[in-house]
């Protein structure tokens, strides 16, 4: 395993632990590699009114901004009950807004081989800022 996908998984574990999910009782914790090199992470973190709720991604996405921090070059996402955890379709969406399609993800658990697919295959013919232009 690369140890980019080593470090990340292990990061997104960390975080993951930290994750506020009474409802569901599903953690999830993402990582994702800023362009610096920096690694940012975020949990889910859900709400008495459940339909509040914000993911483990969109808390990421949240932190590397607030670093001061607009690109992704590797993602990595860990969930306490699934083996593998793909992003839900929001998610895909918003790792789109500031990643390139062959931007690597990896999906599982550290220590052991994750699944690696990358932004693009998860979400092909993205809808991307090009489409907001006149
Ligand atoms: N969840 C994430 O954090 N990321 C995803 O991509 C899929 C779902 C969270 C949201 C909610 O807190 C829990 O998992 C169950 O849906």
């Amino acid at each position: 395993m690369p140890d980019d996908a080593q470090e990340l998984l292990a990061a997104a574990d960390a975080v993951m632990r930290r994750a506020h999910a009474p409802y569901s009782g599903f953690k999830v914790g993402a990582a994702l590699r800023g362009a610096d090199g920096a690694i940012h992470v975020g949990a889910n973190v859900e709400n008495a009114s459940y339909s509040q709720t914000q993911c483990a991604e969109a808390s990421a996405i949240g932190a590397m901004i607030a670093a001061g921090e607009t690109r992704i070059t590797a993602v990595a996402i860990v969930a306490e009950r699934v083996e593998h955890c793909p992003p839900c379709g929001g998610c895909r969406q918003r790792l789109s807004e500031f990643a390139d399609p062959q931007t690597p993800v990896f999906l599982g658990r550290p220590g052991s081989e994750p699944q690696t697919t990358t932004v693009g295959e998860l979400l092909p013919l993205a809808f991307e800022p090009g489409a907001l232009e006149r």
